[in-house]
């Protein structure tokens, strides 16, 4: 189901759902790349006349509403990058959003707040989601879903909305989608994944899935200490999902199995604490508590050589898919990972796709272009999923899976 397929939209009122999820620093967009992926969807709306009724989730934020979280400084962006005023709704589902809705024009835009300001988008019980859903619905006539970050979620807006309007999917969706496709289907083999970021136990349950799939894996970020710590080494005071020794010893006996390479980094760069200012040093990886910082150390980038070699492997492959940043590329101190292996990726002779939020949002904060990639998507556990094969629910509820 395309837009297309919701007929005239003049006058009627379309609620998108976006993945406005954007990094900020101090209230401050420090990368505006979901924004920019959402406009084609939002412009082709405000063509035909509709009335445009932008919700998103930001961050996660504890079902209620938390000034930090806040689509404002976002709904500002977008009247920037639209070239038109933008209204901005100071709840999702309230008297100031019912106004806001009835005051939009043919063609107007309103932003609503944070739709996880709400206990319903996220919750658990299904009874939950489908009343929240309701209250959304009532401020559209049909929707269109286009937060493609989000659609491995199944949450009130992203499942339940479309079971009550009219839905179809956005452009960003059937953009991203045929990307993906092409990494799914008959990926040309050297098949690299790289994985890092901090949002470890969600990709440490993604690898089972894809080491069949894939010729190396790569791992970087906060992962890397679990993986270490599984091999018996210490890793001082790094992030550490100690529960997952067992799984991460599983990963890698199977690999050896089925023949894939998982890299793991040679040497880390491990600080005396978090925060730009800390002193740091490169020690080899099965060393991290013989430096001077002893067992408080903490490992937060790759080192030197590490990246170095995944840069080789990344160069020699024909198909690589890139989530998660290697450090915390955000202190410059420790970004050289994730800059070396983001300049490896742009010299990829094949497919290169970088995936997710934060790994981006790193790319282009460290200076890169999108078009030095294959493509930039804006979902990386959505899109990491799609490669693992799943169903996700918000493609499903939209007829696209
Ligand atoms: C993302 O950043 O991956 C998406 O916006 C989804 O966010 P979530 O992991 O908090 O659901």
């Amino acid at each position: 189901r395309t837009i297309e397929s919701l007929g005239s939209l003049q006058g009627t009122r379309v609620i998108v759902r976006c993945d406005l999820n954007v990094p900020l620093e101090r209230g401050r967009i420090t990368d505006d790349g979901r924004i920019r992926a959402s406009l084609p969807t939002i412009r082709a709306l405000i063509a035909q006349g509709a009335r445009v009724v932008i919700v998103s989730h930001l961050g996660r934020p504890d079902g209620a509403p938390d000034a930090k979280y806040s689509l404002a400084p976002v709904a500002g962006r977008l009247g920037e990058l639209l070239g038109t005023g933008v209204a901005f709704s100071t709840d999702t589902v309230g008297d100031s959003a019912t106004d806001a809705v009835a005051q939009l024009t043919d063609g107007g835009v309103v932003v609503l707040e944070n739709l996880r300001f709400n206990a319903g988008e996220t919750s658990k019980v299904d009874a939950e989601r489908a009343a929240f859903a309701a209250r959304l619905a009532a401020l559209g006539d049909v929707l269109v879903s286009d937060g493609f970050g989000v659609v491995h979620r199944k949450q009130a807006s992203v499942f339940e909305l479309a079971t009550l309007l009219p839905s179809a999917a956005g452009l960003l969706i059937a953009t991203e989608l045929d990307v993906l496709d092409r990494l799914t289907e008959k990926p040309e083999a050297p098949y690299t994944v790289v994985l890092g970021g901090s949002k470890v136990s969600d990709k440490l349950g993604v690898i089972g899935h894809l080491l069949p799939r894939i010729n190396s894996l790569l791992i970087g970020g906060g992962m890397v200490f679990t993986f270490l710590a599984a091999q018996g080494h210490k890793v001082g005071s790094s992030l550490l999902e100690s529960d997952q020794l067992d799984t991460v010893r599983g990963y890698l006996a199977e690999a050896e199995r089925l023949g894939v390479k998982i890299v793991l980094p040679t040497d880390i760069v491990v600080a005396s604490k978090f925060g730009g200012d800390a002193e740091h040093q490169v020690t080899p990886a099965d060393a991290i508590e013989d430096t001077p910082f002893g067992a408080s150390g903490l490992g937060l980038d790759i080192g030197p050589d590490s990246a170095q070699a995944f840069a080789a492997i990344i160069r020699a492959s024909k198909t690589v898919f890139w989530n998660g940043p290697m450090g915390v590329f955000e202190l410059a101190a420790f970004a050289e990972g994730t800059r070396t292996v983001a300049a490896a990726l742009t010299e990829v002779d094949g497919l290169s796709v970088v995936g997710g939020g934060d790994s981006a949002a790193a790319v282009r904060i460290l200076g890169f272009h999108d078009d030095q990639f294959g493509h930039i998507s804006t979902g990386g556990g959505a899109s990491l999923e799609f490669l693992e094969g799943k169903r996700l629910p918000g493609l499903e509820v939209l007829g696209w899976q």
